[in-house]
């Protein structure tokens, strides 16, 4: 019943945005000691690990706006498939941020926003452009994480252990959504994109 999934789904949004996530499996560094780090890397480490925060908020979105107008259940089931994994991602980045000194972003909600609304369009424009937009952002994120892997220092090895994680996850999401049958997106498409996730990584440094 459309009532049911709007309250479901209006539900998920909040959760993601206020209540602390709980990941399915053992965080990837468990394992590992944490190692000594200046505060100039500590802070720098929290504020990237904000920011893939929020890229997990946003995915979050996505997958959620992209399931609620898709209309092809073995799409939304893989869809479902990508997005636990994207709330172990969410719980990953949250219990690191704490543990590097940090805080979450304050804008949470305008970002969870936006992606619900670019998903919901993706969505109910079909399934080939669905699982573009969703092999595309998949791509760019993963590019954008080897980025932040660049950054953070080579003694933080439990930040690098989890980011390494998350961008072997963002590869399979991408993979399985070309094997769904993904259309390549027109190159304006992709530049706006790219341009809007730049907006959203440099803000999110900062607030
Ligand atoms: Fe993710
Ligand atoms: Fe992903």
């Amino acid at each position: 019943m459309f009532s049911d999934k709007l309250i479901t789904t209006f539900d998920k949004g909040l959760r993601t945005i206020f209540a602390a996530s709980t990941a399915a499996r053992t965080r990837p560094d468990a394992h590992l000691d944490e190692t000594p780090l200046d505060d100039a890397s500590k802070q720098h480490a929290a504020a990237l690990m904000r920011v893939n925060h929020v890229g997990e908020v946003c995915a979050q979105a996505l997958y959620s706006g992209q399931a609620f107008t898709s209309r092809n259940p073995q799409i939304v089931s893989a869809l479902q498939h990508a997005a636990d994994e994207e709330t172990d991602h969410l719980a990953w980045c949250e219990a690191r941020i704490h543990e590097l000194g940090g805080r979450k972003s304050l804008l949470n909600p305008l970002w969870y926003a936006g992606s619900f609304t670019l998903g919901a369009i993706a969505g109910a424009l079909g399934d080939k452009w669905n699982l573009g937009f969703l092999e595309e952002t998949e791509q760019q994120v993963s590019v954008h994480l080897q980025n932040h892997l660049n950054q953070l220092s080579d003694s933080d090895i439990k930040t690098r252990t989890i980011v390494n994680q998350m961008q072997q996850d963002e590869i399979a999401h991408a993979d399985s959504a070309k094997q769904l049958g993904a259309g390549e997106l027109p190159a304006p498409i992709k530049v706006g994109m790219k341009f809007a996730s730049k907006i959203m990584t440099k803000t999110a440094y900062y607030i």
